[in-house]
Parts: structure tokens; C-alpha cells; sequence
């Protein structure tokens, strides 16, 4: 038996296995590790083709925009524009369980697929060594949703993570169990109010001693009943969108799939997680002149086609 070449899927956090994260990490690969909150299956955030094997991995039918986790205070305003009320709740919470959305910053390397293709990005410092750790040895920030397939309740353990994903995990870092045990709080500070996303291990009355605002609930602000995914604002190209089109039409500009002539080509070779990876910066791309509308080649179902029509469908549907 050779059991050099295939290392265990969880391994214990120490010097040696928070360096092979990191160099995992570099290269794009995912590597699933412990934070306070719940564990997280870790990719560079910077790096389309990570994030689109995030998405692959966790088995999700759509784009949720992803929580950029950083170790440290600096380099965040190369990330995000971060302002008096951002800096006064970093401070006071920071390393810990509040993730704050605020507007990207100018030439901010944060991969468009991570974000969603929005220009909010969501970002928090994790208050836990061994993520700490790990960030530190990929020196970039890591984009993380919960490391658990699709459905799935958000794993506490390696195990638990083992159980759900398996080998798709790569590589699970095992920190114990999570002190939290629940999902960071979501607040959005992209807008005058600051905005509830989710409630979390951060209270709204913690958050209000700080900014000495209340903050509005996406939930119970509502007036009128929310539909699923209406409290995610979804990018929406400025051009109309025409879907499975072999041809484009005249002034239309044709975002293609597989071997076909077209403006800018999704994956040549018919792969769905470059396809992902190229999604909303090919769709930033063409929605605009000398173009007057966007038709978009038909894309297998299957795997991460469904979140690529997921999203598709969205920016084709009529506007109000
Ligand atoms: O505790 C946590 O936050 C865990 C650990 C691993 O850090 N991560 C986590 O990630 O829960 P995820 O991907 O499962 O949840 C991210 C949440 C989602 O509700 C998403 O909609 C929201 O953050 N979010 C991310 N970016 C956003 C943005 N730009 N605007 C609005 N909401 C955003
Ligand atoms: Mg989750």
C-alpha cells in the first residue's frame, strides 16, 4: 500500500497542513477548514476557476454571492470601500461573526463570480486561528460558503463535512468543533440604512450600540409577502437578453458555448465550470455599445448549467 501520494481527507491543524492549504489555495484548489461560525469550503477569491469549482462542489442549482474572508486589517480598501460606520463596526467586532456588504472597491480583485456579479462584495475576518492561519498562507482573501452539499444543514465538524462532501471537500483542515455553530450575521452597508441580511451570531442590538442606528430587517420590513431569492439583488445587464441562440441577430452581440463563432465564447471546449468561471464578466463585457442587445447560446443543463441558466433566465425574464 502507498500511501504517500493520497493524504488523508481531514488532517489536524498544525504548521505543516496549514501550509499545504495554502499552497492548495494558490493553485486554485479548495480546501474546507474550521471557523468559528461553521466550517467553510475554502477558494481563492480572486480566482474565477476556484469559485466556479466552489459552486461545482457544493452541488448549488444557482449563483449566491460568496463571503470574502480576510486575516488581516490591511488591504481590505484594495477589496472594499470601507467607510466611518464599516470601521467602527471592524473594530469593534472584528475578528468575529458579522460579515459586512459594502460597495466593491475601483479595480478590487475579487473574482465577479464570488460577488455574483454584483458591485457589493461581502466580506468578514473569521475568529478562529486555524482559518486565520490559513488565509495568511494563501495571502489572499478566500471566498467560503458553508462547507456542505446544497441542502444540506452547515456542517460543525470535519466530519460532518466529510459526510457531505466527501472528496469534493479536497482537503478538510480540522480546527474542532465550531464555538459558534451558527452562520455569521449578514449586514448591508451598501445603502444609507444599514440592512439586516441575515441574523447571526452578531446581535441587531450589538450592532445598533456601535452605530447608534437601528438597523432595518430585510425580513420584517417587508410590506408585501418576499419571494425566495428576492432579498438578493441580482445582477441584471442593461441590454435585453435573448436565450439559445445559435445565431446572433443584427447589433446583437452573441455570447457563445462550445465550438461556435460568437462575440466572446463561455468555454470553447463545452466546460461548464469555465463557463461559470467567464459568466458575468463576458455578460459585463458585452452589455454595451456598439451593442444593442445580448443573445446568449444554449447551455446543458447538467452540473453548473443549471446555475449558469438559473442566472441566465433572471437577466433574460421581462423588467418591470
Ligand atoms: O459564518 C459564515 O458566514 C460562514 C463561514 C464559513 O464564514 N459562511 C457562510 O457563507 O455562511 P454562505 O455563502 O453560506 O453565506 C453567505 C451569505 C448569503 O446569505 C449571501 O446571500 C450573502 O452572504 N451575501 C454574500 N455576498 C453578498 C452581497 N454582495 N450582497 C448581499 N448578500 C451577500
Ligand atoms: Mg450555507
Amino acid at each position: 500500500m502507498n500511501d504517500v501520494s493520497a493524504p488523508a481527507l481531514i488532517q489536524p491543524a498544525n504548521d505543516r497542513s496549514v501550509a499545504a492549504a495554502g499552497a492548495r489555495l494558490r493553485t486554485g484548489q479548495l480546501v474546507a477548514f474550521a471557523t468559528e461560525t461553521v466550517y467553510g469550503l475554502g477558494g481563492d477569491a480572486t480566482n474565477d476557476r476556484a469559485v466556479a469549482a466552489i459552486f461545482a462542489a457544493k452541488g448549488r442549482p444557482s449563483f449566491n454571492p460568496l463571503i470574502a474572508h480576510v486575516a488581516d486589517f490591511d488591504l481590505i480598501e484594495t477589496l472594499v470601500q470601507v467607510d466611518d460606520r464599516a470601521r467602527a463596526l471592524m473594530k469593534r467586532f472584528w475578528p468575529g461573526p458579522l460579515t459586512l456588504v459594502l460597495p466593491r472597491a475601483a479595480h478590487s480583485p475579487i473574482s465577479l463570480l464570488a460577488s455574483a456579479g454584483l458591485d457589493t462584495i461581502a466580506i468578514r475576518m473569521p475568529d478562529h486561528d486555524v482559518a486565520r492561519a490559513i488565509i495568511r498562507a494563501a495571502g489572499r482573501p478566500i471566498a467560503a460558503p458553508s462547507a456542505n452539499r446544497s441542502g444540506a444543514v452547515s456542517p460543525t465538524t470535519a466530519a460532518h463535512v466529510a459526510e457531505s462532501l466527501g472528496e469534493r471537500a479536497g482537503l478538510i483542515i480540522d480546527g474542532g468543533p465550531c464555538r459558534v455553530g451558527v452562520e455569521s450575521t449578514v449586514l448591508d452597508l451598501s445603502t444609507p440604512i444599514p440592512t439586516l441580511l441575515r441574523p447571526g451570531g452578531i446581535t441587531a442590538d450589538q450592532i445598533e450600540a456601535v452605530l447608534g442606528q437601528k438597523a432595518q430587517s430585510a425580513q420584517a420590513d417587508a410590506s408585501a409577502p418576499k419571494s425566495p431569492g428576492m432579498l438578493e439583488s441580482h445582477y441584471a445587464p442593461a441590454l435585453a437578453v435573448r436565450l439559445n441562440a445559435e445565431h446572433a441577430h443584427a447589433g446583437e452581440a452573441l455570447l457563445g458555448f462550445g465550438a461556435m463563432d460568437c462575440t466572446l465564447n463561455l468555454s470553447p471546449t463545452g466546460d461548464l465550470e469555465e463557463a461559470a468561471a467567464h459568466l458575468f464578466a463576458m455578460m459585463r463585457a458585452l452589455d454595451r455599445a456598439p451593442f444593442t442587445a445580448l443573445a446568449v447560446a444554449p447551455i446543458p443543463e447538467h452540473g453548473l448549467g443549471a446555475a449558469i441558466n438559473d442566472r441566465l433566465r433572471r437577466a433574460a425574464a421581462p423588467r418591470s
